[in-house]
């Protein structure tokens, strides 16, 4: 290792399949198995794919060859994280202090997104036990949800705090083994097991009989045509398209800055067109196959499509901890699907709650010069302080709150900055050049105007009509009820703390080791 002040020498990804695996792993995520269903189910079933397929098609697959090629090429300068790649790509002092996006923004959502990740770790330790295998409602359920989140009148938060704590060090523990050694290796192990588990729940929801013979309907046929139907009048409301888009950008890691990070352990000759369409591919196979064809239609199966509209309007939490556990206890070998169901959950979400980590470290290891040591001592202190918000804050909507700015708003933004600067700053010639750039294909040429053109301006009307349509609300903080607003306005204030501290540590690296290799 690398003393102190000194650049360390980079890691690598030591196969090719490794970084794809680490990629599909990133992506791959709750948001598959737990915020598709919902999404889909809420924005017109079969005919969301429409909108889908468009912002797959035109910011994901763009995004991601941008973020790949962007970031390898990061790497050959020994640089891994967004304010140095973008300062490489756009010679302007202000460009470091844009990056900040991609570095603040994946620890936003990692902040809330390692908490539902232990739920899932207590969950499956819970189907080992049964413990929720005797209830039989779903408020039964609920009631059992709201004590472990320590919400019920007789909750304790004790059980969810120490899985939260688990989760944490497991998280923790991956990133100090390091990228080949940690990350690599955990995923070519998790996501094979993961397919494996998705399948056996695929196989096992549509082979499920009707249960109820006095609703013959509630049967599988009809909670894939539930779920796949598509309802074409859905496709007039903006928020249809508002909602595919921002579930691409969820679903494919992409607007986060992790694909920059993970792409800067590639050699310069490495291959990035393939292997990025390889990764996506992976993902919305587990999306739109497993994620698509179990929760929903197991819902349709055992409570009936009116019911299931209501439990999809319930939200991503309530679906995937009452109506699955719920559904678990009337399924033959329940106990059994629901350790596979939460151990699922659990397996997607961590190989994608580490990679939020990577780039905070990445700009750590590369810029502060601080060992690995230090490097993830010093971000478990930050994360550990900052995870107590959505714990502890949970039923004021402080959880809530960081979704929307991480998971919603920031990757977005963060999507257009980093597209435009690839596109127009650096150029699309150059950007081509770079993409193709020991290539295993070649990228079709219309993708030189989509990614020039059509993806920023899909983002940009992507970010008016939110706007236009949601922006008031959102700073008034009118969607939360009045006693909540002060805690959420303190969180806020906290995360723009955060976003400053973070841009004078930005300006300390940059003077204190103003040799920089932009220029090579
Ligand atoms: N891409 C990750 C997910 O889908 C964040 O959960």
């Amino acid at each position: 290792m690398a003393k102190e002040g000194k650049r360390r020498v980079r890691e690598r990804w030591t196969t090719r399949l490794g970084v794809i695996l680490a990629v599909a792993g990133s992506a791959v995520g709750l948001g598959n198995f737990l915020r598709f269903p919902v999404q889909a189910a809420e924005n017109g079933g079969g005919a969301f794919m429409i909108p889908y397929f468009f912002a797959f098609f035109l910011l994901g697959i763009p995004l991601c060859w941008v973020e790949w090629s962007m970031g390898r090429y990061g790497g050959q300068l020994g640089r891994g994280s967004a304010p140095a790649i973008f300062s490489a790509f756009w010679k302007s002092p202000v460009a470091k202090y844009v990056g900040t996006l991609g570095v603040i923004g994946p620890l936003i959502i990692f902040f809330y997104y390692i908490y539902i990740e232990s739920w899932t770790l207590g969950y499956a330790v819970y189907g080992i036990f049964g413990k929720y295998m005797g209830f039989s409602t779903q408020g039964e359920l609920e009631a059992f949800l709201s004590q472990y989140q320590g919400l019920g009148e007789a909750g304790t938060l004790l059980p969810a705090y120490i899985f939260f704590l688990v989760t944490f060090a497991a998280n923790f523990i991956i990133i100090y083994l390091g990228v080949s050694r940690g990350i690599e290796r955990v995923s070519k192990v998790a996501m094979p097991i993961l397919a494996i588990l998705g399948l056996i729940l695929a196989v096992r929801v549509l082979t499920l009989a009707t249960p109820d013979m006095a609703h013959p309907d509630w049967n599988v046929n009809n909670g894939l045509g539930f779920m796949w139907n598509p309802n074409l009048r859905m496709l007039g409301n903006a928020d249809v398209w508002l909602a595919a888009a921002g579930q691409i950008f969820f679903t494919m890691s992409v607007g986060m800055g992790i694909i920059l990070t993970y792409s800067s352990y590639l050699r310069r000759k490495d291959d990035v067109v393939l292997s990025s369409l390889s990764a996506s591919s992976a993902n919305g196979f587990m999306e739109v196959i497993i994620g698509g064809s179990v929760v929903i239609t197991a819902a349709c199966v055992f409570f009936g499509a009116s019911e299931t509209v209501k439990i999809a309007e319930s939200g991503a939490v309530n679906l995937g901890f009452v109506t699955m556990p719920l559904i678990f206890t009337k399924m033959l070998g329940g106990q059994f699907f629901a350790l596979i169901w939460f151990a699922l959950l659990f397996i997607a979400g961590i190989t994608s709650s580490i990679s939020m980590l990577q780039p905070a470290i990445a700009f750590m290891e590369d810029e502060l010069r601080f060992s690995r040591h230090k490097s993830v001592g010093l971000l478990a202190l930050i994360c550990f302080v900052m995870c107590q918000f959505p714990i502890l804050g949970l039923k004021r909507g402080l959880l809530d709150d960081l979704d929307f700015w991480g998971g919603t708003f920031l990757i977005v933004l963060f999507g257009l900055v980093q597209v435009v600067i690839f596109g127009w700053v650096f150029g699309m010639g150059r950007g081509w050049k770079e993409l193709h750039t020991g290539a295993d294909i070649r990228i079709p040429r219309i993708y030189r105007f989509i990614i020039k053109f059509v993806t920023p301006t899909y983002i940009a009307i992507l970010l008016v009509v939110w706007f236009i349509q949601e922006s008031f609300s959102v700073i008034t903080m009118d969607n939360y009820p009045p006693q909540d607003r002060p805690y959420i306005l303190v969180l806020r204030l906290i995360l723009l703390a955060l976003f400053g501290g973070f841009c004078y540590l930005i300006h300390y690296a940059w003077k204190k080791y103003p040799v920089r290799e932009e220029t090579t």
